[in-house]
């Protein structure tokens, strides 16, 4: 049936990442990465969107398309801009912008690090240093301290294992390291920081009188299965890189059980290091070797990713089965430069969640707008409004209109499935790719 109603309750909104959006910050460790040419397309995060200073028409545009949660970060850079000087100015601007956000009627979810580093940080070795931890929490502490009256979710740490596996085991991204120890010992320093921020956050809000306080951090989660179902090396290929890039990393963060080969931090006992589960979830890998591959004949995005709904679920019950609290999904969405598809895939997923027994209680949407899309730059398009990143011309997609009458209506009937979605097709992988 091409219809479907969310339970009550459930709340819809957006999210952003401040690196991707703000512009006119070139003080941290992306602008340094496409000042070296790094990026496929030559953008910069320096261009973006400009947000930071047209931040006032963004809410407004959310508000009407009737956003009622709002996921979105803060640029440690600007907070922070030396080591050890924080900076006034940008918590005002922050302040201002999240009173505005909840004055148009949503909830924000704060991230407190999604991939990107003041350059002094980076320069000192960002979480490989030592002494990484405690710089870390001096400024989340600084963010509660400034915001912790007016805010009370937080994401503590954005999708460490693609911050670690892409900055220090593929190179691909900053600081271009190819080492496999070394990616492990960032992932377990971002798992200790994401402990120590949750108990401080806590205790901060505790202190400042808030008992409300809402702490996770947000998964990035692929189902991984094996190319050929019946090989038994697929089969334990997928199991291994569902284990080293996933597993592992939600057992270390949420609970403080560090396997190997992950290290335990000193002084980190096990315990209940969340009040939600996160989850961004985008797509299917399928594998023989190692790593990641795409299935010969499925459905794709415009960066070759599949379009694999039913994964969405089965991440999401993974997870359940092993934690038991409220799920968000905190990042669900696609790259769809022309938007022919992208009201098909808010509905397939949706769907998907609408007929699911798990307690999944939130959905933002990736993203808002087009924007910087780190080494893909400003060419891969996965925003409901789009940008022209010229003239800074923000246009909403008819998926935006589509996806404002779904929040309206709590769900999907007939006639709004064939007005935006019933005719959209997807394109089809044509060989089986990559997973070696
Ligand atoms: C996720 C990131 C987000 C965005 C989407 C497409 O991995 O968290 O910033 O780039 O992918």
């Amino acid at each position: 049936m091409a219809s479907f109603r969310l339970s009550d309750g459930f709340l819809l909104g957006a999210a952003t990442a401040a690196t991707q959006i703000e512009g006119g910050d070139s003080n941290n460790n992306w602008a340094d990465w496409a000042s070296r040419g790094l990026i496929s397309d030559g953008s910069s995060p320096v261009r973006a969107n400009d947000h930071y200073i047209r931040w006032r028409e963004d809410v407004e545009l959310m508000k009407s398309m009737g956003l009622k949660v709002y996921r979105m970060g803060l640029e440690w850079s600007r907070i922070e801009p030396e080591q050890g000087r924080f900076d006034e100015a940008a918590m005002a601007h922050y302040r201002e912008e999240i009173e505005a956000v909840i004055a148009a009627g949503m909830k924000p979810l704060l991230t407190l690090h999604h991939f990107s580093n003041p350059l002094w940080f980076e320069k000192m070795g960002a979480f490989e240093h030592d002494d990484s931890v405690a710089v870390f929490l001096r400024f989340a502490k600084a963010v509660i301290r400034g915001l912790g009256d007016i805010v009370s979710e937080y994401i503590t740490i954005n999708e460490p294992n693609v911050y670690a596996t892409f900055g220090y085991f593929y190179g691909a991204w900053p600081p271009g390291h190819k080492s496999f120890k070394r990616a492990m010992r960032v992932m377990s320093r971002l798992a200790e920081c994401h402990i120590r921020a949750y108990e401080m956050i806590h205790q901060v809000r505790s202190n400042m009188g808030y008992d409300d306080s809402k702490v996770s951090f947000a998964h990035h989660m692929r189902v991984f299965d094996p190319a050929s179902p019946g090989n038994p090396i697929h089969k334990i290929a997928a199991k291994i890189t569902a284990r080293m890039f996933q597993d592992i990393v939600d057992a270390a963060m949420m609970t403080g059980d560090f396997k190997l080969p992950l290290r335990r931090p000193r002084d980190i006992g096990r315990g209940r290091y969340y009040d939600f589960i996160g989850i961004n979830y985008y797509t299917r890998s399928t594998v023989k070797n190692f790593g990641d591959g795409v299935g010969a004949g499925v459905p794709i995005n415009d960066l070759g990713w599949e379009i694999y709904p039913e994964g969405l679920i089965r991440c999401a019950d993974s997870m359940y089965k092993k934690y038991q609290a409220p799920i968000y999904i905190t990042e669900n969405g696609t790259c769809d430069n022309n938007d022919r598809f992208r009201s098909r895939y808010i509905f397939e997923h949706l769907q998907q969640i609408a007929a699911s027994d798990l307690p999944i209680e939130r959905y933002y949407h990736w993203c808002f707008c087009d924007n910087f899309e780190w080494i893909e730059g400003e060419k891969a398009r996965f925003g409901l409004v789009h940008i022209d990143f010229e003239t800074q011309k923000r246009t909403p997609k008819r998926s935006a209109e589509f996806y404002r009458r779904l929040i309206e209506e709590h769900g999907v009937d007939e006639e709004l499935y064939s007005e935006f979605a019933a005719d959209q097709v997807y394109s089809f992988n044509s060989s089986s790719s990559g997973g070696e």
